[in-house]
């Protein structure tokens, strides 16, 4: 069976877990988690970063750190993972479910401004595929509304917006806050993993207070306070050592990584184009606003019963392709709580999108026997 994805080791994740064990220090905030954080920071210009348990544990931190309240509103992609909803409706949030764009799975940005009333309070955009929303719209409605923007770059690593300043700048650098995933199917893993990028440093203290339950733990063994107690509200957010040992050996990588990923997905493209257009499939969009990270190559069918067949035809010769979210204004936990709105686009991605494999260690011929499989269909 080719498998949809399959974790990727650099090869030295074990020496680095076996140093953080023989140094003693297994909790969180140790050497490895401060390195990665570091290498974040001055890698991608993003402004204070902590790693964490999950995407989900960092979105539930930005949802903490904007200080939602019951009733407050929240406008978001409802084609996207349960965390980005679950994460502020833990906080007793209205969700305010946008459309995807036509050309995109990630938010129709000229949909949002529409949704704003005097109780909303964030923009939650999701980088899908690790491809930009356009962000340039999105902070300027976020500014004249007075709004939160927290960047869901689960699948962004390494990938860029260029402005209409032309500057290049990195995904999860833009909004007041951004979170990223490590888990094992993103481009750079450690299991489970994560990171808060907290941008607007007024939200810097206060994100390392409710990482370490509520307390002022790192200020106190900075040496900036000489005890230290429960200050505010808080989980425990923050990584063992271990885990962030592991990821280490990933950033080591990065550059690699993300060359194989580009490789397999650029053949993927090349091979694909003809075909699709013949069949009325639609190919990922790239826009120029936005860089390619390889998190993920899909197909847009163009309908159900055309994505049921694919599948089934990968699956009947090994090879193991998957379809993505399902809208969630229409899931059945939110769908009594959704104001109604039809949103065609979301259900379009929801019916007719499918994932291939796309890892590091898949090889030239398990990628040619894929296209072939379905340069088959007549
Ligand atoms: C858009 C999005 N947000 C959040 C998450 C949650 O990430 P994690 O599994 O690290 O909690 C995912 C997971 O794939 C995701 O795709």
């Amino acid at each position: 069976m080719i498998p949809f994805n399959k974790p990727f080791l650099t090869g030295k994740e074990a020496h680095y877990m076996y140093d953080a064990v023989h140094t003693g220090k297994l909790s969180g905030n140790g050497k490895y988690t401060q390195k990665c954080q570091k290498w974040f920071e001055e890698t991608y210009g993003f402004g204070k970063c902590l790693l964490t348990t999950s995407c989900t544990d960092a979105l539930e931190m930005a949802a903490i750190l904007i200080d939602i309240q019951p009733g407050d509103e929240v406008i978001l992609p409802s084609y996207t993972f349960v965390s980005t909803a679950n994460a502020f409706v833990l906080r007793g949030a209205k969700l305010v479910f946008a459309d995807s764009r036509k050309d995109h799975p990630g938010i129709d940005e000229s949909s949002i401004e529409a949704l704003i009333t005097p109780k909303t309070k964030a923009i939650v955009p999701v980088h899908y595929a690790g491809v930009a929303c356009d962000m340039d719209i999105i902070m300027d409605i976020a500014q004249k509304y007075g709004l939160f923007v927290v960047e869901d770059a689960a699948q962004a690593i390494d990938s860029y917006y260029i402005g209409r300043d032309g500057v290049k700048r990195a995904l999860g650098s833009i909004g007041h806050l951004a979170a990223f995933s490590f888990h094992e199917t993103k481009n750079i893993i450690s299991g489970e993993g994560g990171m808060l990028a907290i941008n607007d440093l007024q939200f810097a203290k206060r994100a390392e207070i409710i990482w370490e339950k509520g307390t002022n733990r790192s200020s106190f063994f900075r040496g900036e306070v000489d005890k230290y107690g429960w200050v505010d509200v808080g989980s425990s957010f923050l990584p063992s050592e271990v885990i962030a040992a592991f990821l280490w050996a990933q950033f080591e990588n990065i550059q690699d990584i993300q060359k194989r990923r580009c490789t397999i997905w650029n053949t993927y493209y090349n091979e694909l184009t003809s075909w699709a257009e013949k069949h009325e499939i639609r190919m990922p969009f790239v826009p120029d606003f936005a860089s390619n990270n390889a998190h993920m190559f899909y197909l847009v069918c163009k309908d159900v019963e055309q994505r049921t067949r694919l599948i089934d035809r990968l699956k009947s010769n090994s090879i193991l392709a998957v379809f993505h979210y399902i809208s969630l204004h229409k899931s059945p936990f939110y769908e009594g709580k959704h104001d109604g709105r039809n949103l065609p686009e979301s259900d379009r991605y929801t019916d007719c999108l499918v994932r291939l494999p796309m890892y590091y260690d898949l090889e030239q011929e398990q990628q040619e026997l894929i296209i072939k499989v379905l340069l088959d269909e007549k």
